[in-house]
């Protein structure tokens, strides 16, 4: 039977990302906002997803797109206001759609005003407390206190007007709170209150694997950036703050909307039992696993990354991810359309809760020659041009075929638009859900029939009774992956150079590609980089004790 207390509405949601200032922009400045994000609602229910996250929309200098906060109970003027926050509450309610927001604990911005307080007092003073300010090391103090790299590029240490170093694991405009300091976990269980009692859904928590830095901050053996456990990542101090999270989670009512109140960690990890700690009982409700995002597009790596994850927590508690706002698009990452739709399918075939990043559904490809002037991310400063950084996953949707900035902006009264933040390319148009929706062949209404039948077929999200669902791999060549989930479904996906014969079924229910004919496929097959939903003769039930026995005489 249905229980929302062992299977909460999270454990199979469909997340869709909205990244605000590059999803629909409803005032025409060139900047996403929640206006804009609240016309575009029908679109996401028409869509079929549970729940949207908001990545930061909080007032900030934008040091790191938002994710440097400098007030973490307001929203950014350009983004809106908080009446407009509860409105899209309101209305998302009204839709059944959940919101989950952007929890940022590991560092602010450096303009928030407990981080130029800390710069105006003294060293050791209570202010400089809150943050990690160390002493240099060498002659003067002019080397930095160790030799911790920034995720950014360039040492994690940025030197003040009297010498000393403060830490910051991302940009200098982003320090690092010292979770060490009672005062900085009180401030967050406000900031979480703050949030939760104006009906969010839960949270997504930045750089969960960060916080608590090693006592006495050891130099790294290595200083490189790595999602090993070592001297600031996946230290096990984090878990006892999350367990104390986790009650202020389920002191919520589960039984009102939204539902059991959740928290999904960003945990990069360098396998899944690195992510093990974190989904012990009493922690936060999910992790996400990455294991989508960092496979190669090889079935025998595919397999694996599924198995063990599977093993480790199942899909429900580590939902799957195939791209977000800091990595390539699939359609550049996996190597061409095809693929990303057969990854969409895979994706939405397994077992627990998945999370779609705004334009995926669209197939949009990540734009690679963006222009170094209009280059935003910090990471593309700090290596001085190295890496070209995430921008190019963050190019303002497309909602029409043409006019300005494709319909991203739009105004009241019929003037330009100002052109948005970060430029489209050319023919980014023919991207946009308008021009999609009417195409039966498109990216959107692959995911959009997708959806809809994972909701309909008693095997798709957790199974039917719920949380039975689990994926049964069935033979296949070395380069297919094909599973199969109870009652009657089969994925098969052909990952090889030669088209793949369906295995056996009685309907294919979506194909991500045209299927072809092939030499003894009298049932059609699977092109390279085509994936299917096929309807199978429901497994045999195992014969029951009694049965046996009967059989048995
Ligand atoms: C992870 C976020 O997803 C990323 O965009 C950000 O740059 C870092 N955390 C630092 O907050």
């Amino acid at each position: 039977m249905m229980n929302a207390q062992t299977h909460p509405w999270w454990s199979e949601a469909i997340v869709y990302q909205v990244y605000p200032r590059s999803f629909a922009d409803g005032n025409g400045d060139g900047i996403g906002d929640l206006r804009g994000l609240i016309e575009k609602l029908p679109y996401l229910e028409d869509l079929g997803v549970d729940a949207v996250w908001l990545t930061p929309f909080y007032p900030s200098p934008l040091a790191d797109g938002g994710y440097d906060v400098a007030d973490y109970c307001d929203v950014d003027p350009r983004i809106g206001t908080l009446q407009e926050f509860d409105q899209l509450l309101q209305i998302t309610k009204n839709h059944n759609i959940r919101v989950i927001i952007d929890l940022v604990p590991n560092h602010c911005s450096a303009s928030h005003p407990l981080f130029q307080a800390a710069l105006a007092a003294k060293p050791g003073s209570a202010e400089r407390g809150l943050f990690i300010f160390r002493d240099g090391r060498g002659p003067g103090g002019d080397q930095p206190p160790n030799n911790w790299p920034s995720n950014f590029g360039g040492p994690a240490w940025t030197r003040v007007g009297d010498g000393q170093w403060y830490l910051h694991l991302f940009d200098s405009g982003q320090p690092d709170w010292d979770w060490r300091n009672p005062e900085v976990r009180q401030m967050f269980e406000k900031i979480i209150r703050f949030w939760l009692d104006r009906g969010v859904a839960g949270l997504r928590v930045d750089v969960a694997h960060g916080m608590f830095k090693e006592p006495g901050l050891p130099d790294l053996a290595v200083p490189e950036r790595s999602n090993r456990p070592n001297a600031y990542t996946h230290r096990p101090e984090i878990h006892e703050l999350y367990r104390t999270w986790r009650a202020i989670l389920d002191s919520y009512d589960p039984d009102a909307f939204p539902g059991a109140r959740t928290a999904v960690g960003e945990v990069w990890a360098d396998s899944p039992p690195t992510l093990q700690p974190y989904l012990a009982p009493g922690g936060l409700p999910q992790v996400f696993n990455f294991e989508l995002i960092t496979s190669d597009w090889k079935a025998a790596s595919i397999k694996a990354a599924v198995d063990a994850t599977l093993a480790l927590a199942g899909g429900s508690r580590a939902p799957w991810v195939l791209g977000n706002h800091d990595v390539l698009r699939p359609v550049t990452r996996l190597g061409g359309p095809a693929r990303a739709r057969a990854a969409a399918l895979l994706l939405l075939a397994l077992p627990g809760s998945a999370y779609v990043y705004q334009g995926e559904e669209l197939g949009l490809p990540e734009v690679l020659d963006l222009p170094d002037a209009a280059r935003q991310d910090p990471r593309f400063f700090r290596t001085k041009g190295k890496a070209r950084g995430r921008d190019g996953c963050r190019i303002p949707l497309p909602w029409s075929p043409a006019g300005p900035s494709y319909g991203f902006s739009r105004t009241d009264n019929g003037a330009s638009p100002a052109p948005p933040w970060l430029p489209q390319p050319e023919g980014w148009g023919a991207y946009s859900a308008e021009a999609e929706r009417p195409d039966p062949d498109s990216f959107y209404n692959l995911y959009r029939a997708a959806l809809r039948l994972r909701r309909s077929h008693p095997a798709l999200g957790l199974g039917r009774p719920r949380g039975t669902g689990t994926v049964r791999w069935l033979d296949a060549p070395p380069d297919a992956l094909v599973f199969g989930r109870d009652p009657g479904f089969v994925f098969a996906a052909n990952l090889g150079d030669d088209p793949l014969p369906l295995p056996p079924h009685e309907e294919v229910l979506l194909a991500s590609s045209p299927l072809v004919s092939s030499d003894g496929a009298p049932d059609g097959a699977l092109p390279p980089d085509g994936a299917a939903w096929l309807a199978a003769a429901p497994a045999p039930v195992p014969p029951t004790v009694c049965q046996m026995r009967t059989r048995a005489g």
